[in-house]
């Protein structure tokens, strides 16, 4: 088994990596990016990686470079790491690839995917909080139904949860197949989807590790952490997620409007201008990359520059 990194020269091309740079990998996974910004690093370039799954820290530590400095912790914590070394507005330029890896989703003990049956866990750091199985026990069947609509977009979200919530009277979930074999009860066979489990596994798999609040969080300490000029690049697999980077960087990127004829210097209307970012992108996989790297397919890379 491999994990594929996805559009890695074209992570590579954004960043413009600097040889002397410090970089941050915010989601080291397998180290596919990282272990590619190393090779255009010299001696004093310096990659610090952050995945929060013990698993991937502990196999990404068996990486023998000294530049590479890794810590087994939220990307929502990079701040307090960046502060106590010292570093803030010194990162070159940030990674964010966003989602499971492959090495998380094949594994059944994991609980992530609906194509193999394991326990339902879903959790990226299973060593922190509770198990997917066991917050579904206290989940009301209105938050749980708002939670697969909101992210994972489930047209049949009221009736999934629903039959989750009936289920439970007689007995808690406790497997990935348990879980398939409820939505299948309440999503028709027609529906057009490969499997009908999908969207509710990713709803689910993004509130337990509370996907969405992490991302905000991280866009917002980017600005504290990028050195001017540094490239900020962000590989999203979902909607919701796309929404809220592409939303950041336009805000970011805008310029308080000033009405004509109204008198202000230069330096005034910099000082009052809401821009902290320019020259946004957004890149999607080549044919011939979802070819090779199926998961790929709904990958897209948006990165901008810092001012
Ligand atoms: C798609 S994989 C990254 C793969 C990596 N780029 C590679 O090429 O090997 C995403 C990784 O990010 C980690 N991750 C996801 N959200 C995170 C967060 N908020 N903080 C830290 N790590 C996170 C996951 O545990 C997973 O290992």
């Amino acid at each position: 088994m491999q994990h594929i990194p996805v559009l890695l020269n074209e992570v590579i091309k954004s960043l413009n990596i600097e040889k002397n740079g410090i970089y941050i990998d915010g989601t080291f996974g397998n180290g596919g990016h990282t272990k590619e910004i190393l090779k255009y690093l010299s001696s004093n370039g310096r990659v610090l990686g952050f995945d929060r799954d013990p698993l991937a820290f502990k196999s990404g530590k068996k990486i023998n470079d000294s530049r590479l400095l890794l810590f087994n912790d939220v990307f929502s914590n990079i701040l307090k790491y960046t502060t106590q070394l010292n570093l803030n507005k010194k990162i070159n330029g940030m990674i964010l690839d966003l989602g499971l890896s492959s090495f998380q989703i094949k594994n059944s003990k994991r609980g992530f995917s609906f194509q193999k049956n394991g326990p339902l866990d879903m959790r990226m750091n299973p060593l922190l909080g509770f198990s997917l199985s066991q917050k579904l026990n206290f989940l009301k069947e209105e938050k749980l139904s708002k939670i697969l609509k909101n992210f994972g977009n489930e047209k049949y979200a009221k009736k999934i949860a629903f039959l989750i919530k009936k289920y439970q009277k007689k007995k808690p979930i406790l497997t990935t197949f348990e879980l398939v074999k409820i939505i299948k009860q309440a999503v028709p066979l027609k529906y057009p989807f490969k499997n009908p489990a999908t969207r509710t596994f990713l709803a689910l798999r993004i509130y337990i590790n509370q996907e969405l609040k992490e991302l905000k969080k991280i866009l917002n300490i980017s600005l504290k952490i990028l050195k001017p000029g540094a490239i900020l690049a962000i590989i999203s697999f979902n909607s919701s997620e796309d929404r809220i980077i592409k939303n950041f960087f336009k805000k970011n990127s805008s310029i308080i409007k000033v009405p004509m004829g109204l008198p202000i210097t230069e330096t005034e209307l910099k000082k009052r201008s809401k821009k902290k970012i320019e020259n946004f992108k957004k890149i999607k996989p080549t044919k011939k990359e979802i070819n090779t790297n199926k998961k790929s397919r709904s990958a897209i890379l948006r990165f901008a520059k810092i001012l």
